[in-house]
């Protein structure tokens, strides 16, 4: 009788130290919605100090004497309100750390309209994130504490890595359909650094040997697990990365092969990568899942060019206080993926991914819509 009542009491802790951390996975995972969508936006480059009391750069003179941080904020509260969108990305420089007199209180007011939206939200970091009072590492802690995100500072089980921020997250099919518990959309998050710390190398940072190993194993765990079990797969599901400064290879479009527009004239080609190749690129259609890379950095960039089968896109300047071009709306990039519909009226794997982007005026305009990748022209075009 004593013995049953302890064995009780043991099953009852077993039972509960395994339901607790099945609860909070599930409650945390990304699926994509009873519509079959899955939607991103991408906050790039807001730039945030120190609110109200932060002017705005490049607006046009009538708009100089109004225009504050909060300006942000409001834009950010109205893209939320307008995309109703699934999980929120800010890729980068999301704080102005030189004018900043706290980077926390920043970082609050930042992603305060994410939060309070109880969407699902992550952050990268920028070149710019850093120059407050918080190193790179305070700012990413900081930001993996704050509520509803799931940024993490860097990948599950692995020992060390460059830089802080480097993650993945799986989104899940259709509950209750056969891809519920499959990850049919991969999402990569990386740390795309800030400066040069090689003496002879001068300008940005790039993606270190380390977070491209880390990338390869965790593309290649992901494919065996999509290939295998349940409704296997042929080959991987599609995938999408996120990070700050641009892949040298941004520099292949000119106006003829991309959609948006590319107005920066620095270093002559107007894309202010590394000044040397870490060989990203290369790792990315080598691994051939990801179908489309997305960065910030370059305000007045907003292009996306599709190079080897894989986009690479620009979101263009989200915040007031970065850099801009006066008249030039500032702007968001949306990304949505839509799953196939079955004949059973049950939802499949990911059948289109495609992108829009809306600009701050009157009516949020949305332009440049197109598709990035569908499945039916996979593996057609090279
Ligand atoms: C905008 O207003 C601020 C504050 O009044 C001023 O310092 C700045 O020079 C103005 N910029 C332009 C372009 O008018
Ligand atoms: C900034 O916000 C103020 C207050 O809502 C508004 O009057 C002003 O037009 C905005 N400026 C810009 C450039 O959007
Ligand atoms: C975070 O969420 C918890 C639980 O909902 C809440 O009690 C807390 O006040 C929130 N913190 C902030 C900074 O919003
Ligand atoms: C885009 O077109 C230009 C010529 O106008 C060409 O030099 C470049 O290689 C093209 N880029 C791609 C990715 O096809």
């Amino acid at each position: 009788m004593k013995l049953g009542m302890n064995f009780m009491i043991f099953l009852v802790l077993v039972s509960c130290f395994w339901l607790v951390p099945t609860f909070a996975a599930k409650q945390q995972k990304l699926r994509f919605d009873e519509n079959g969508e899955f939607k991103i936006l991408q906050v790039a480059d807001m730039h945030y100090a120190n609110g109200e009391k932060t002017l705005c750069l490049d607006v046009l003179p009538s708009q100089n004497a109004s225009c504050s941080d909060l300006n942000t904020t409001a834009f950010i509260h109205r893209m939320i309100l307008a995309e109703k969108p699934n999980l929120i990305v800010f890729t980068g420089d999301n704080i102005f750390g030189f004018d900043s007199a706290n980077s926390a209180k920043s970082m609050d007011a930042a992603f305060a309209p994410a939060i309070a939206s109880n969407i699902p939200w992550v952050a990268v970091l920028g070149n710019h994130d850093q120059e407050g009072t918080l190193s790179r590492e305070g700012v990413m802690k900081y930001i993996v504490g704050m509520n509803n995100t799931l940024s993490r500072v860097k990948p599950r089980k692995v020992r060390s890595i460059d830089g802080f921020g480097n993650y993945n997250l799986e989104v899940g099919g259709v509950r209750d359909s056969d891809f519920e518990k499959k990850s049919v959309l991969n999402l990569y998050f990386l740390d795309s650094g800030d400066y040069s710390k090689v003496a002879k190398i001068s300008g940005y940072d790039w993606i270190k040997p380390s977070q491209q190993v880390w990338f390869e194993k965790t593309s290649a765990k992901l494919r065996k697990k999509y290939i295998k079990g349940h409704v296997p797969q042929k080959e991987a599901a599609p995938g999408l990365a996120y990070f700050h400064i641009p892949l040298p290879e941004y520099a292949s479009f000119d106006s003829s092969n991309m959609t948006g527009v590319k107005m920066e004239t620095d270093g002559g080609d107007g894309i202010s990568s590394a000044s040397v190749n870490s060989g990203f690129f290369t790792t990315l259609v080598a691994a051939g899942d990801v179908k489309a890379v997305f960065v910030g950095h370059d305000h007045i960039n907003d292009f996306c060019g599709k190079l080897m089968d894989i986009q690479l896109c620009y979101a263009g300047g989200f915040g007031y206080h970065a850099y801009g071009q006066a008249g030039w709306s500032r702007r968001a990039r949306v990304v949505v993926a839509s799953l196939e519909k079955t004949g059973k009226g049950s939802w499949g794997d990911v059948e289109s991914i495609k992108t829009w982007k809306r600009l701050d005026d009157e009516h949020l305009t949305r332009i440049d819509s197109e598709v990035l990748w569908s499945k039916s022209s996979r593996g057609s075009s090279g």
